[in-house]
């Protein structure tokens, strides 16, 4: 079973962009935590990144074309901009599970509505890198 783990605009830059709210792990620091955990629930990931909102839709068209379990879906400011990312959510049979570092509705008002949240089967914020990790365990158990 394979686990896409989607990653939006500006996740490439983690370690070094406002550790403060984003921690020091870099995206594949991240990675390779999915990758660990992944072996031990007997999965697989796929972790992407992209900085390109058409991208993140094209991605989720083919998860549900290959046939991927579930989707992990950090869309960073696409979250709260992207009606295109809610009807892919809604379009596609495969489960998405919206993922955020920080926990967004404590931040500024505008990062509290999440257009991905009104799509997805669950979310899961606030935790740093180890949100992708519950995330990834819920998946698995999809
Ligand atoms: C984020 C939260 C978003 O509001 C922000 O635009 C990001 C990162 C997070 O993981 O905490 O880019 O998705």
């Amino acid at each position: 079973d394979t686990i896409y783990v989607l990653n939006g605009p500006n996740l490439n830059l983690l370690g070094m962009r406002e550790p403060e709210i984003y921690g020091s792990d870099t995206l594949d620091d991240i990675a390779g935590m999915l990758e660990d955990r992944a072996r031990e629930l007997g999965v697989e990931v796929d972790v992407r990144q992209t900085n390109h909102e058409g991208h993140l839709v094209d991605w989720l068209h083919e998860a549900q074309a290959e046939g991927a379990k579930a989707v992990l879906l950090n869309a960073g400011a696409y979250t709260h901009t992207s009606i295109a990312l809610l009807d892919a959510i809604r379009a596609v049979r495969t489960p998405v599970i919206e993922v955020h570092l920080s926990d967004p509705k404590t931040r500024e008002p505008f990062r509290h509505l999440s257009y991905v949240g009104m799509a997805a089967v669950q979310t899961v914020e606030g935790l740093g890198a180890r949100s992708y990790i519950v995330a990834l365990e819920a998946a698995a158990k999809l």
